[in-house]
């Protein structure tokens, strides 16, 4: 992947606060993750037989069966599937937060990761700059955090406390947050879920142009397919455990929903999503 010539040096992080969403989740309850989990040196990532089981699930209670999935570096990948396909899931043994979960398989995940979530998860109490710069340490990090505040439109708000922010500038600050980390892999669940349609199509115009300046893998978890298929390079679908369905988007320049190209890459995932005909429009 070519270098960003503009790309910034990761500010230092403190390894017990590098990925802020994990003092979110709660601590190991049953879990016995048997998993042997490697760290990739070329952006790259790579999952090979991975299985997840809850205990209490349906049958034997596995939701990820054997799943296998690379994403090169730079790779933007959207991952749709129905509801309690697994697709959290999958993101969450990616992002190492699954440890409420048996489960096997091997994972290999570049050094620096952001998660991005569906709500914000701004604490509170701490003003947006704060947030945004949370866990990190050097010299240059509060200037790194007004510079992606500015590239998420939000210049001038960085004294904001989270409350006084609408829920679109909120995951705007999410996203100034994940990638002050200059991340080489950023995992986002669903995370215009909860924006309005107007908000939700802004937001993939300001997604596109931070994924083109800071050129990491992603891997988002959309119900939308139409979303997938205007941010992402590839889209998997996942079913019954494993990934049912894996398609190139292949379409050059802006992707105009009304190309015929884009009705086929549709048609062709809401069948392997199960949806019949009759029940596909509108979108
Ligand atoms: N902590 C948990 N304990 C027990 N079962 C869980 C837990 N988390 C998820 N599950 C179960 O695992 C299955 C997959 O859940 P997951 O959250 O990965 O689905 P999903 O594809 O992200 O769904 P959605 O689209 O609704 O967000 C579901 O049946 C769910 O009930
Ligand atoms: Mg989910």
């Amino acid at each position: 992947m070519a270098t960003h010539p503009g790309r910034l040096s990761p500010p230092d992080i403190d390894p017990d606060t590098r990925v802020p969403e994990r003092s979110a989740v709660p601590p190991p309850v049953h879990g016995v993750l048997a998993d042997e989990r490697t760290t990739t040196t070329d952006g790259t990532v790579v999952v090979r037989d991975l299985v997840r089981a809850y205990g209490l699930g349906e049958g034997d209670g596995r939701v990820l069966r054997g799943l296998d999935l690379s994403i090169a570096a730079g790779e933007f990948v959207a991952i749709l599937g129905r509801s309690g396909s697994g697709k959290s899931t999958l993101l969450r043994a990616l992002a190492g937060l699954d440890h409420d979960v048996h489960g096997t398989g091997t994972i290999a995940v570049p050094d620096r990761v952001s998660v991005v979530f569906q709500d914000s998860r701004l604490l509170p109490w701490a003003r947006v700059l704060d947030n945004v710069t949370l866990g990190l340490k050097g010299s240059r990090v509060r200037e790194l955090g007004v510079e992606r505040l500015a590239e998420v439109g939000l210049a001038g708000r960085e004294r904001a406390w989270p409350t006084e922010l609408s829920g679109g500038e909120q995951q705007r600050v999410s996203l100034a947050r994940s990638l002050v980390r200059e991340p080489q892999l950023l995992l986002a669940d669903e995370p215009f879920g909860a924006l309005d349609a107007l908000t939700r199509i802004r937001m993939h115009g300001l997604l596109r142009d931070l994924y083109a300046r800071h050129e990491p893998a992603v891997l988002l978890v959309t119900h939308d397919v139409d979303e997938a298929i205007v941010l992402a390079d590839r889209v998997i679908v996942l079913d019954q455990g494993q990934i049912a369905l894996h398609v190139e988007v292949g379409i050059d320049g802006p992707r105009d929903t009304a190309d015929p190209r884009f009705a086929d890459l549709r048609a062709q995932l809401l069948a392997a999503l199960g949806v019949p005909l009759t029940e596909r429009a509108p979108l």
